[in-house]
């Protein structure tokens, strides 16, 4: 059933993107010259458009382009401002919209697609004239068209499929945003106790966010049952990351997908241990209530034992005052490993990451970004899983900004910054979900 919805919908997407393409094009060349007295006269293009068949609509175009690469943040509740899933709210917006993507800004920048293929890159990273779609329906007068021409874009799954296991924070929290270094930004640590008995793995995870609009990211590992006894069900400030490092499961921010781990494959929870959620909760400017969580498909055993390992320098010390400090760590990996996913991860002073693999013929992009984004942290699951043979390196490099050009700043003056896992210190990873060899 499933896979023949797929197929429809895989038709019907090729079809109109064909159809949009010309359609872009013709629409953007009628008015390029009548843009200007155009604006006045929305309403009788409206009508104009029930006779043209070229037109850019909101249904046929606009709508399912807006579902690819805007919705899963702009919608009503979510994180980002409007509600794009609104045909009149779109319009009133249409001219930041388009001023927010021509300038780069939107949507958010994710991992380079042209370094390595990710599952759902081409919802994260529209094509470069994506904006020509918008110019033209502006250009064309908005018009709405006929339900009927619209087709759901192709897009990966965003919920996990059946999920054997939820875990959701224990009580209602409203963040209160107190720290005195961080204004307008909480880390708030909870506890996500399965209950169980023996050791269990996870074979699939997606996170159920309750309160989108001030939630920016998350993070989840794994700690010691008997060390987290005494936090509540309000959980406990975590600045730092503490135990995050070594015990990593997974990185979720806005687009991210639900990570499916190969068949017969998963990260193993212990007996004596819990899962901890981080939530990274952004200022909203009323008090909201959060109780967010994972989905979980587990299994009692595994056929290979997967792990998030920690890839990256320990040892740097970024100037006070640099915007373009450079560390890495590159390694010769002793076994051949396979990496699944990876999951880039630097604080608040990152721009620019590197993952590479050298082989004997050349190198080898796994992840790449200059426009790191803490706030859009992800995990990037490859779509050919990459297989890297013993002997070849490995580097992880990151790029940081310690100045004052720099708006993400925590300390103005600029301080020096070390290795650390508190959120104004820095850290430099890329997490890589490969079978636990070292
Ligand atoms: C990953 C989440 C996310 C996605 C995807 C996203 N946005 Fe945003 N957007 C935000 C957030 C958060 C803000 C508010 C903070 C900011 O400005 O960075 C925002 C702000 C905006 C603004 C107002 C501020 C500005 O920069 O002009 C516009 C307009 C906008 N987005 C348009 C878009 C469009 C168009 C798309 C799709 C092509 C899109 N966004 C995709 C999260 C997102």
């Amino acid at each position: 059933m499933r896979l023949l919805t797929l197929l429809l919908v895989l038709i019907g997407a090729v079809g109109c993107d064909d159809a949009k393409d010309t359609q872009a094009a013709t629409s953007a060349a009628d008015t390029d010259t009548d843009t200007d007295a155009d604006s006045d006269t929305d309403t009788d293009t409206d009508s104009d458009t029930d006779t043209d068949t070229t037109a850019v609509t909101w249904h046929g175009d606009v709508r399912p382009a807006l579902e690819s690469w805007c919705t899963r943040c702009h919608f009503d509740g979510g994180q980002g401002p409007g509600d794009f899933t609104d045909v009149d709210a779109t319009i009133d917006l249409l001219p930041a919209m388009i001023a927010a993507m021509e300038g780069g800004r939107m949507p958010p920048p994710s991992a380079d697609p042209d370094c390595r293929d990710y599952l759902g890159s081409a919802q994260l990273n529209p094509p470069d004239d994506a904006v020509d779609l918008l110019l033209a329906w502006q250009a064309a007068g908005t018009p709405v068209g006929v339900e009927t021409a619209y087709t759901a874009p192709d897009a990966p799954e965003t919920e996990l499929a059946d999920p054997d296991l939820v875990l959701t924070i224990q009580a209602p929290y409203v963040p209160s945003f107190t720290n005195p270094y961080e204004p307008g930004n909480e880390y708030r640590c909870f506890v996500l106790d399965p209950g169980h008995t023996e050791d269990f793995y996870i074979t699939a995870l997606a996170p159920q966010v309750d309160a989108a609009a001030i939630v920016h990211h998350t993070v989840l590992f794994t700690r010691s049952r008997a060390d987290l006894s005494w936090v509540g069900a309000d959980g406990y400030d975590c600045f730092d990351e503490a135990g995050a490092v070594t015990d990593m499961v997974h990185g979720w921010a806005p687009g991210g997908l639900p990570l499916e781990m190969p068949e017969g494959s998963g990260i193993r929870v212990g007996a004596d241990e819990v899962l901890v959620l981080q939530m990274h909760y952004f200022a909203s400017t009323e008090s909201v209530t959060d109780q967010s969580g994972y989905a979980f498909r587990t299994a009692p055993m595994v056929d290979d034992e997967l792990q998030m390992y920690p890839w990256g320098p320990y040892e740097f010390w970024i100037p006070a005052g640099d915007d373009d400090y450079s560390a890495s760590f590159g390694l010769s990996i002793p076994v051949d490993i396979t990496i699944y996913a990876v999951f880039p991860h630097m604080h608040r002073l990152g721009w620019a990451y590197h993952l590479w693999a050298e082989t004997s013929f050349n190198d080898e992009c796994l992840v790449q970004s200059d426009a790191y984004d803490f706030d859009n942290q992800l995990t990037y699951t490859l779509v050919e899983p990459y297989e890297l043979g013993a002997g070849e390196r490995l580097t992880m490099e990151c790029t940081w900004n310690n100045s004052t050009s720099n708006p993400d700043l925590i300390y103005d003056p600029p301080i020096d910054v070390g290795w650390g896992e508190r959120t104004d210190q820095e850290m430099c990873f890329s997490f890589i979900l490969t079978s636990a060899i070292f």
